[in-house]
């Protein structure tokens, strides 16, 4: 697989109504890869990973998956929709975090992470949750298999939600701004559980607003504005030397809201994440 993308989404369109969400979309992650998504409100961040795990279904252009085209079937020339059962296979190894964590309310920790396994992957109940009781331990929650959401603050709950994700052993998780919806204080134990994932190696797409974890992290950052890609590189790049004027803009709003600053060159100096 190595040089070959396991994501490959090449020139993408999505249109909600008379309104192009995106347009001619292309990118490439790949493996052991931490591609970061950034962008102004609205520009199209989640469309994308949405389509990417064709919650939403894209109009024009070809999403790859380790080498296998989402969403549609290519019959002698002419493309047709792919059935839930083709689509449901193609996606199978790629796990999807949001910012609501979505979890059963009435269910424990531990029968939230095991239920999918035993519903999606015909795993038996007793294997399920021995699965579950680890992935748990991976996000530093083995002690809370038995709490229910209700009980367990946004951070615990989307560590929870992570744990479902992994569980299903994905080979590329995607996150939809994973830390938004927590306390400030809550952010930094969600934003560990990620790096570590990323130290393990875990190919990983994460749209996010915490710009001190895409510097650090990301292999690859990604600008997107009104629905195109208008800058990527390293972080390095993207924030210190790409000169387009709508990134410029949304880093500067961005460094006056938060804890980064940038020195007399203009370059960004990123504060502690
Ligand atoms: N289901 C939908 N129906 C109609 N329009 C939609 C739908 N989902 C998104 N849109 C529109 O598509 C555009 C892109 O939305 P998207 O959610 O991808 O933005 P985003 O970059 O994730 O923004 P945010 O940072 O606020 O999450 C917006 O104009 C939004 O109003
Ligand atoms: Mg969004």
């Amino acid at each position: 697989m190595k040089g070959q993308p396991i994501i490959d989404v090449r020139g993408v369109h999505k249109r909600f109504g008379a309104v192009e969400v995106l347009k001619d979309v292309s990118l490439g992650i790949e493996q052991s890869q931490v591609t970061c998504i950034i962008g102004p409100s609205g520009s199209g961040k989640s469309t994308l990973l949405r389509c990417i795990a064709f919650l939403e279904k894209y109009d024009a252009g070809e999403i790859f998956i380790e080498g296998e085209l989402l969403g549609y079937v290519d019959e002698r020339g002419k493309r047709r929709n792919a059935s839930d059962r083709e689509i449901a296979r193609v996606r199978r190894n790629v796990g999807f975090v949001f910012q609501q964590f979505n979890l059963w309310p009435h269910m424990t920790a531990l029968a939230n992470v095991a239920t999918p396994l035993v519903l999606a992957r015909n795993i038996p109940r007793a294997e399920a949750e021995e699965r579950a009781h680890a992935m748990l331990g991976k996000v530093g929650l083995a002690h809370k298999g038995d709490a229910y959401p209700a009980q367990l603050s946004g951070g615990q709950q989307q560590r929870v939600a992570i744990a479902r994700a992994l569980a299903m052993e994905p080979h590329i998780m995607l996150f939809d701004e994973p830390t938004s919806a927590l306390d400030p204080e809550l952010v930094g134990e969600v934003l560990q559980v990620m790096r570590d994932l990323a130290a393990e190696g875990m190919t990983m797409a994460v749209v996010t607003h915490e710009m001190g974890f895409a510097a650090q992290v990301a292999d690859k950052v990604l600008f997107i504005d009104y629905g195109v890609i208008v800058a990527e590189g390293s972080p390095h790049h993207v924030f210190n030397e790409e000169q387009n004027p709508r990134l410029r803009q949304f880093l500067q709003n961005y460094f006056e809201r938060n804890n980064f600053w940038q020195d007399d060159a203009g370059r960004c100096i990123v504060g502690a994440a």
